[in-house]
């Protein structure tokens, strides 16, 4: 059960960053979800509130998603780390390689039809391929995540819409996408 894997992983000391953290952010939504989004790392105020974007890029893609019609509270929002880099540096490859079980963990629980990663690091990370989000953002793949298939919509970070308006335009267009990949049925290996 999700909350079972919520009570282990608020304990997890499986790397240094457990030794800087407020908490862990393990993720937020419905545990039933069939849109799950993976965004890079908690910030500032996720690591103090406990929650995922729930600073100024969670408003963006809050209110970008009511705006196609999705409410956030039936998607489930987790990150690449649960816990926060020192000074929101980038996460460390050792950081993503052990933080992983826990997200790839989730993803079974939740059985999501669509997984949209948001930024670079849940897109490499998920895709397993170096390809940077410029290249590969709004192309969605379908993907065997643990031993489930779905459908990967590699998404611009929000955080990168807000630092320059032509990513924001791209953001919104990769926003607008997802209610008709939403609406194809969950995808299996021949949809490969
Ligand atoms: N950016 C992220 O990638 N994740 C958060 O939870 C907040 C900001």
């Amino acid at each position: 059960m999700l909350v079972s894997l919520f009570r282990e992983a608020r304990q997890c000391t499986r790397c240094a960053l457990s030794e800087s953290r407020t908490q862990v952010v393990f993720g937020a939504g419905n545990a039933d979800a069939d849109l799950m989004f993976v965004g890079e790392a908690p910030g500032a105020e996720e690591d103090r509130q406990g929650l995922p974007f729930v600073g100024r890029s969670g408003a963006l893609l809050t209110e970008a998603l009511a705006g196609v019609g999705i409410d956030r509270e039936d998607v489930f929002i987790a990150n690449t780390l649960k816990c926060r880099p020192p000074a929101n540096r980038d996460p460390l490859a050792s950081e993503v390689e052990t933080c992983q079980p826990w997200l790839f963990r989730q993803i079974e629980l939740i059985e999501p039809k669509v997984v949209a990663t948001l930024g670079n690091f849940a897109t490499k990370l998920l895709t397993g391929e170096p390809t940077g989000i410029t290249k590969v953002h709004g192309k969605p793949v379908v993907r065997q995540l643990g031993e489930r298939w779905v459908r990967l919509f590699p998404m611009f970070h929000p955080a990168a819409a807000l630092r320059a308006s032509g990513v924001a335009d791209q953001f919104r267009d990769d926003v607008a996408a997802l209610p008709s990949l939403l609406a194809e049925p969950s995808p299996g290996p021949e949809d490969r």
